[in-house]
């Protein structure tokens, strides 16, 4: 190289291969004061698994942009992405993301990852998704794959919230999947939606874990108790919801799996910020 070629070669600008892409809001709907959802354009190359999570956000003043984990919702066969946020007031990135309106750009990473998927279980008869607020979000996209049918006869989520509100998202969505062109009709009879609250009167008030110790979830679903020969798990939520519902599957002699080694139950974090 000359020198001239080698002061031209340092003075162009690098091209990171891993920087995120800037893609264009479809839609947006909010639920409630802490609860939205929206759609963005989803480039040709992205793939993930259904179930997975990736990093979305927003560019800053200083040039580098501020990405938080979002679980995608859509699943992985639609030609859009789906998010569902919470709304954090003094969230850094919330805070701005919440007044995002179509035409606006947001920020996709590029390496989707996360063990909320089919492939980290090993096969079972009956799935069971655990969620609290925003954890819904994974089980929005496994619920509209196909695959998650094919593998089991029986697939059971569960959502709880503080308000009835907050259940809207997944009530709504779950209700209209009978109409969904490609999961319809495998839907019926196999997929059952579980609500409950904790802060609102409704007909169930109680958190997830009670229902599950109490015996309760499974005697409104008309299921046996929880069998690792039989029992799929999926858990999404807080940290401390997660820790709670984690030591029911073990106390139930269930194994946590992972990608590396599926096994009868896996766990992730519900993101906010
Ligand atoms: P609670 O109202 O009793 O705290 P959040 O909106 O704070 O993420 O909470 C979502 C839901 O998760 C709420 O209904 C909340 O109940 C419930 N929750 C919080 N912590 C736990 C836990 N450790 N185990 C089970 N459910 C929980």
């Amino acid at each position: 190289m000359t020198a001239n070629a080698s002061a031209a070669a340092a003075a162009a600008p690098k091209v990171n291969p891993n920087a995120p892409t800037e893609e264009t809001v479809l839609s947006v709907e909010h639920y409630t004061d802490r609860l939205f959802r929206f759609r963005i354009t989803r480039p040709q190359s992205f793939r993930f698994r259904t179930g997975e999570f990736v990093m979305i956000g927003l560019p800053r003043e200083d040039g580098k942009p501020l990405l938080r984990a979002y679980s995608i919702a859509s699943p992985a066969w639609d030609e859009e992405l789906e998010f569902y946020s919470i709304k954090v007031p003094d969230g850094p990135l919330t805070s701005r993301l919440q007044s995002i309106q179509p035409g606006d750009k947001v920020l996709l990473g590029k390496k989707p990852t996360g063990t909320l998927v089919l492939d980290a279980l090993t096969p079972g008869k009956r799935l069971y998704m655990f969620s609290t607020g925003t954890g819904f979000a994974p089980f929005a996209s496994l619920v509209r794959d196909p695959d998650t049918y094919e593998r089991y006869d029986e697939v059971i989520v569960t959502h709880t919230c503080r308000d009835v509100d907050e259940l809207t998202y997944s009530r709504n969505l779950v209700n209209d999947l009978v109409n969904d062109p490609l999961v319809g009709e495998m839907v019926e009879g196999k997929l059952r939606l579980y609500t409950s609250t904790t802060r609102e009167t409704s007909d169930c008030m109680s958190r997830i874990t009670t229902l599950i110790e109490s015996g309760k979830l499974f005697a409104d679903l008309g299921v046996p108790k929880l069998d690792p020969t039989t029992d799929r798990a999926m858990i999404c939520g807080s940290m401390e919801m997660i820790q709670d519902v984690k030591a029911l599957m073990i106390a139930n002699g269930l194994t946590e799996g992972s990608n590396a080694a599926p096994a009868e139950f896996v766990i992730e974090k519900a993101f906010a910020g």
